[in-house]
């Protein structure tokens, strides 16, 4: 099977170079087996990757471009050649190896973890099953961070639009029971680029691995804006 991997080193490389390999292709083999196969052939190149599973979220690369996990990914279904790139708007340490720093420094504005105001109970904050249920598609997330790099408001942005990845997870500590700082939290959205430069693209839903739908979770926190401003 014939890959064109996208190659730079910028310690040694003026510009990045597309690089040619051809793998066996072996039944069920995902595109992380080609890339460690390619690895082999030669040693100096790079990619992240560590859980295999789908788990860690660290292997996004995209893929005749589509951002994808590339552990759960079967070349199989790849058209050939198949063209492998790193995540793109992020900028390139080396090969397929992104900076996301920007991507996580997002995160954490979004504050996530529970703010419980009240005093704590003795064992543990009780939940309904309905309550809970209204966290299903919002927790999941692997922090891949394939829904951000393919949403172009992140792009143009990086800094001032939280995008996707932030934003779904800003709506699951606002949807969360145990949860006691809404306002705090929906004050801290307001303004022009947080979250109001998302233009509904659904670039991220397409992409996300996990089949999340950070857009809906956009809609939900707007929702919840404009109840409380009436
Ligand atoms: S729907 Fe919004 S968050 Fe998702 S890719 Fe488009 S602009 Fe970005
Ligand atoms: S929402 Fe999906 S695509 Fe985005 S970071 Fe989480 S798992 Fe990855
Ligand atoms: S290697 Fe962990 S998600 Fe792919």
């Amino acid at each position: 099977m014939k890959f064109r991997v996208y190659r730079y080193n910028p310690e040694t490389d003026q510009n990045p170079y597309m690089q040619g390999f051809v793998v066996e292709a072996s039944r069920g083999m995902m595109l992380r087996d080609a890339l460690l196969a390619i690895q082999d052939q030669d040693e100096s190149f790079a990619f992240r990757h560590s859980c295999g599973e789908g788990v860690c979220g660290s292997d996004g690369v995209n893929v005749n471009g589509v951002n994808k996990l590339a552990c759960v990914t079967p070349v199989a279904e790849l058209r050939e050649t198949v063209v492998v790139r790193p995540l793109p708007g992020r900028p390139v340490i080396r090969d397929l190896v992104v900076d996301m720093s920007q991507f996580f420094t997002q995160y954490k504005r979004v504050e996530p973890w529970l703010k419980h105001r009240d005093p704590l109970p003795e064992q543990e904050i009780t939940q309904t099953p309905e309550a809970r249920d209204k966290l299903d598609g919002l927790y999941e997330c692997n922090l891949c961070g394939c829904c951000s790099t393919a949403c172009p408001s992140f792009w143009w942005n990086p800094e001032k639009f939280l995008g996707p990845q932030a934003l779904l997870t800003a709506c699951r500590f606002l949807e969360d029971s145990r949860d006691q700082a809404a306002e705090e939290r929906l004050d801290a959205l307001a303004g022009p680029y947080k979250l109001f430069r998302c233009h509904s693209i659904m670039n991220c839903v397409e992409v996300c691995p996990k089949g999340l739908n950070p857009t809906k979770a956009i809609g939900q926190i707007r929702a919840r804006m404009l109840k409380g401003s009436l």
